[in-house]
């Protein structure tokens, strides 16, 4: 990192009769972090905290969230004023780069991307050799994780240049895997990008035109689709980003990791919850029948969750779940649909506000709540969502996984255990078990 953080005054901690103190890390903002690194050498002792809770795993000037104030910052700037505002193109130059760019800048940029969006003819016949009902994630993971076996060209990653040609044929080949993912799995040809759409209109034309027509994308449709990969750009240290950092602290080069991360974000409480969030509301059909869903929710022996709600750091309103929400009525005035789930939805989000259990445990609606419902309205089955997050979150990952590479203090990363198992014990021949 080039500024390191300020250390403040130490932090005391007494273990087995020993005297420690660690120096308090402070960021530009944020909470303070205690730097334990020396813990082990000089105690012998490790730290607990499973699923991280209260662990910086490292420093990182890309993305700020506030949970309890419901603030999501992409380099300082904040996601409502982006995702009104800006371009998704925009957000990428941002994230990588550190600064909104510049107009030519932003050309150059989206120029370069344009040119990276075809992928190897080879990868076409690996598809054929999915199932045609494929789940689009197991695609995406097997496809992803197979571009290191085309792109030798880029794989060095101690070399910038490499990382950064990397970094634009993941960001630029994502939408011709995700809508080639689409084709397959409904039996029409692929369609070959065409770089003089823009990046979403590009990504729109490959899911949802045909060889034998023109295809026009909705103007409003177009404008929701690239609010909607803003909104999921990145999103600090998540589980998927985490996992990509992982993969990637290990040397991996970058399309490994990058499908390591699909691979994260498609459990049901990340990635895959805006699939799981539809199904849901589906499930529970009409206004009538969400108290009883939400007594489900509340019941502790009832393992079934409200898909869409709560999050690990937002304690708050999901400043993305606001603008999906907006986003929502957009899309349907401009389409003139109307979708008796988003009133399910928006009734389930007023019950579930105004109950002890939800607001004691501060759980609010979170970016999947509502996504499902814009893309459902769109046309995309619901096994494409979370191929549609992979996606827009591509950026996020690359930017953080060459953060993490440049990042001097950055080591293989090997947490450790508090080992519950059997003491060492002799092996026992089969014979005498
Ligand atoms: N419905 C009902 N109760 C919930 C919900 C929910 N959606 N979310 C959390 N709770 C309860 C838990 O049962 C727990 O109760 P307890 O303290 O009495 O045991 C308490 O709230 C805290 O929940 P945890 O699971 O400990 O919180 P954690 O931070 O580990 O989990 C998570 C966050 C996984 C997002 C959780 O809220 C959840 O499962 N939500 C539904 C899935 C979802 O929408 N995921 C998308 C996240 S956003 C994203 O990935 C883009």
């Amino acid at each position: 990192m080039a500024d390191s953080p300020a250390h403040a005054v130490n932090a005391k901690l007494e273990i087995n009769g020993t005297s420690v103190s660690y120096p308090i890390m402070k960021g530009s903002t944020g909470p303070d972090v205690v730097d334990i690194r020396k813990l082990f050498a000089d105690t012998g002792a490790f730290t607990y905290d499973p699923g991280y809770k209260s662990t910086a795993s490292c420093e990182s000037a890309l993305t700020y969230i506030d949970g309890d104030e419901g603030i999501l910052l992409h380099r300082g700037y904040p996601i409502g004023q982006l995702a009104e505002h800006s371009s998704f193109m925009e957000v990428c130059y941002l994230l990588l780069n550190g600064e909104l760019p510049k107009q030519a800048e932003l050309e150059e940029f989206s120029y370069t991307i344009s040119r990276h969006t075809m992928l190897h003819e080879q990868l076409a016949t690996f598809y054929r050799g999915f199932r045609r009902d494929a789940h689009p994630m197991a695609i995406m993971c097997g496809v992803v994780g197979a571009l290191s076996a085309f792109y030798h060209d880029s794989t060095d990653i101690s070399d910038p240049e490499h990382r950064k040609i990397s970094s634009h044929r993941l960001i630029a080949k994502m939408p011709t895997i995700a809508a080639m993912a689409y084709k397959y799995s409904v039996g029409q040809p692929f369609l070959y990008p065409k770089n003089d759409l823009s990046y979403t209109a590009n990504f729109m034309r490959m899911t949802f035109g045909v060889p034998a027509e023109d295809y026009e994308v909705h103007p409003a449709v177009e404008k929701a689709m690239d609010r909607i990969f803003i909104l999921h750009a990145d999103h600090e240290q998540n589980a998927s980003t985490s996992t990509v950092r992982l993969a990637g602290s290990s040397g991996a080069n970058p399309f490994a990791c990058i499908a390591a991360g699909i691979a994260c974000l498609w459990g049901p409480a990340h990635g895959g919850a805006n699939e799981a969030a539809l199904n849901m509301l589906h499930e529970i059909g009409t206004p009538d029948r969400i108290k009883h869903y939400i007594e489900r929710a509340k019941d502790k022996n009832d393992p079934f969750r409200l898909m869409g709600f709560g999050h690990r750091v937002y304690k708050n309103y999901d400043p993305r779940a606001t603008v999906m929400q907006k986003t929502v009525r957009e899309v349907f005035d401009a389409l003139q649909v109307k979708d008796p789930v988003f009133e399910t939805a928006l009734q389930l989000e007023e019950i579930a506000l105004s109950d002890d259990y939800f607001r004691e445990k501060k759980l609010f609606p979170n970016v999947d709540f509502y996504s499902g419902i814009i893309l459902s309205a769109i046309g995309f089955p619901t096994t494409m969502f979370t191929a549609l997050f992979a996606l827009a979150r591509t950026v996020g990952w690359v930017a953080q996984w060459n953060e993490m590479i440049s990042d001097p203090a950055q080591v293989i990363g090997r947490p450790r255990q508090l080992y519950t198992g059997p003491t060492e014990r002799d092996y026992v021949p089969v014979e005498e078990r």
